[in-house]
């Protein structure tokens, strides 16, 4: 059974390139060839890192590319809705994705990308306090903070166990098995600890600790939550509107992508409208979630993981809960991550007297709550309010919205996960370039995978790397680290474990500290 498994996988992987010619025939209307459009490099997704490319390249005086996004608007999975109403009678804007400016920068060291874009557009954020957290059960209140604080520490061990794996090119765990070497192990029935640690179990332990370290140990492990009623996204359409026209026609908005064809000689895009556009390179920068439903470059993706956070939305006519906390962790007697953990954007420091409080729930529970009509998903929410609250008469939402990130056809889930058992150079196959074809995004970022920085820099780097092909300054030379651009690295054949001078920033990684030393 493994063997086959394995056979199949390596059969999977020799017949790479020829899988992507032949998949996904369309059973759209088809323009002919010779009547596409044509463009030099088109930006596929026009998410942040489908801006950020554009802007790379316009900033190499690239300036004849296409960006084909399949929504109204630019700005990807940083996607906010109105919602509820305030005093006079105008919605809220709430973000149904991106949220947190996750790890802002340390004095006089590097910046997230995302904080200096933050900084210079004046989003408003505030501090987001994980400490600021009060605990309940399904009797109400109950202190169990220091199950929280054991859990941290395990953490922090994982962490450290984690970078031996890695640097020493040992076998990867699972997250679970980390926090358990780290003393984090609680019982199946021990429900205030379950809900204390409510993190994926089933994501790798290596690769998990080296994302969060880049971020936290690079930039810092501040985080701010954002609640600007612009909108997060419009930092990226901000910055946006520094290279792009006002309805620049380079921008094709509603416009769904539904086949990819390529070549050495350049890449073919058709269009569910029936258009189709040519280009010499292209960037796909669609989500994971995108490639694995539509069958595109199948071979290196199918084993990284789509994970999805499920952001519930309510408005009530007062706030029944403590005015002053930002955090409200829930554990079921029954099951792990049943609606764990609420949020109040009814704080002073956030949108006062906006009477809005969210939960979250992620993967299985997610997936279930996004196949629940919004009447079935409210009354288990306010089952466990009453729980939570007993002593207090909880009235009924005026507003409730949350999206359905599984279904979403532009985004099949919220962000990508890298399981256990897989390697750098798996990663590096999803991340690889297939001819002039090149790839982007979240989920491409070895180091900031599930961030938006990740998108960030991948957009750039990609950006950069065609502009750099295109005017002829790549430099090859022997050594890795001087390899400055050309096409990406691809493993035909999979190691279990991959050497530490692999860690390298011609893979993407490197550049910055995430151990305690830094690689090569
Ligand atoms: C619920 C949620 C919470 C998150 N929280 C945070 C957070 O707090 N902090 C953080 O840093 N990150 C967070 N993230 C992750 C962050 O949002 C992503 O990393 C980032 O937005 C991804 O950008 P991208 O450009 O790689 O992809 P996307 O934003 O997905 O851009 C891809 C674009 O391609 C378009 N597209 C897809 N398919 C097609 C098609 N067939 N044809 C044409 N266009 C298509 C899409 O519409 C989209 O605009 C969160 C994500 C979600 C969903
Ligand atoms: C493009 O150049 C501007 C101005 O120097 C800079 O602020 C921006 O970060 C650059 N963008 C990218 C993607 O490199
Ligand atoms: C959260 O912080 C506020 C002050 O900002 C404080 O009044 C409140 O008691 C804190 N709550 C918890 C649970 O720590
Ligand atoms: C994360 O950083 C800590 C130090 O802050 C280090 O001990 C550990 O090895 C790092 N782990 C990984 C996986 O990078
Ligand atoms: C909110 O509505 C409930 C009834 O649903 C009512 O008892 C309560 O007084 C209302 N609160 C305010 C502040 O109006
Ligand atoms: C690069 O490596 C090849 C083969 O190992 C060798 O023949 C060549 O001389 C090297 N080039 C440089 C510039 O070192």
């Amino acid at each position: 059974m493994y063997l086959a498994i394995m056979q199949i996988y390596y059969f999977a992987v020799l017949a790479g390139l020829a899988d992507w010619a032949t998949a996904h025939i369309p059973h759209y209307p088809r323009a002919q060839e010779g009547t596409c459009k044509k463009t030099t490099v088109a930006i596929l997704g026009g998410g942040v890192a489908g801006i950020t490319a554009a802007q790379a390249l316009s900033n190499a005086s690239v300036h004849d590319f296409a960006i084909i996004e399949y929504r109204d608007t630019l700005g990807g999975r940083a996607w906010h809705e109105p919602f509820g109403k305030n005093k006079d009678g105008k919605p809220y804007i709430i973000e149904m994705g991106a949220n947190w400016v996750q790890g802002l920068g340390n004095p006089g060291g590097p910046q997230n990308p995302i904080w200096e874009l933050a900084q210079k557009y004046n989003l408003k954020t505030h501090y987001s306090n994980y400490d600021n957290v009060s605990t309940y059960n399904q009797h109400g209140y109950s202190d169990y903070s220091h199950l929280l604080d054991e859990s941290a520490a395990a953490t922090d061990i994982a962490s450290a166990k984690a970078g031996e794996i890695l640097r020493n090119n040992l076998q990867d765990q699972t997250a679970q098995t980390g926090l358990a070497l780290g003393g984090w192990n609680p019982k199946k029935h021990d429900m205030e600890a379950q809900a204390s640690n409510f993190s994926p179990l089933e994501s790798s332990l290596v690769f998990g600790m080296a994302s969060t370290n880049f971020t936290s140990n690079t930039f810092s492990d501040h985080d701010n939550f954002v609640f600007d009623q612009r909108g997060f996204n419009t930092i990226f359409l901000s910055e946006a509107a520094t290279f792009l026209k006002k309805d620049d026609p380079r921008v094709h908005l509603n416009t769904q992508v539904v086949d990819i064809a390529y070549s050495d000689e350049g890449v073919t895009i058709h269009n569910k409208d029936g258009s189709c556009i040519t280009a010499a390179y292209a960037v796909c920068t669609f989500s994971l979630g995108v490639l694995q439903n539509n069958a595109w470059k199948q071979t290196a993706i199918q084993k990284f993981a789509m994970g999805t956070y499920t952001k519930i939305f309510m408005q009530f006519n007062e706030t029944f809960w403590p005015e002053n906390t930002q955090y409200f962790l829930y554990a079921d007697p029954l099951q792990r991550g049943w609606y764990p953990i609420f949020q109040s954007l009814s704080m002073p420091e956030f949108i006062p007297e906006s009477n809005i409080l969210f939960v979250t729930v992620t993967n299985e529970l997610a997936w279930r709550a996004e196949r629940q009509s919004d009447e079935h998903t409210r009354g288990e929410i306010m089952d466990v309010l009453r729980k939570m609250f007993p002593e207090k008469t909880i009235p009924e939402p005026t507003a409730f919205l949350y999206p359905r990130w599984s279904t979403e056809p532009w985004a099949y889930g919220s962000y990508s996960n890298w399981p256990p058992a897989t390697s750098l150079e798996e990663h590096e196959n999803l991340r690889a370039n297939t001819g002039r074809l090149w790839f982007a995004g979240e989920a491409t970022s070895p180091t900031y995978f599930g961030f938006l920085q990740g998108a960030w820099y991948e957009g750039r780097d990609a950006g950069r790397q065609i502009a750099a092909i295109m005017q002829n300054r790549c430099v090859h030379v022997n050594s890795t680290k001087l390899r400055e651009c050309g096409p990406r690295r691809h493993y035909a054949i999979l190691h279990g474990t991959s050497p530490f001078k692999d860690y390298a920033a011609v893979n993407g990684w490197g550049g910055n500290s995430f151990l305690d030393t830094n690689p090569e």
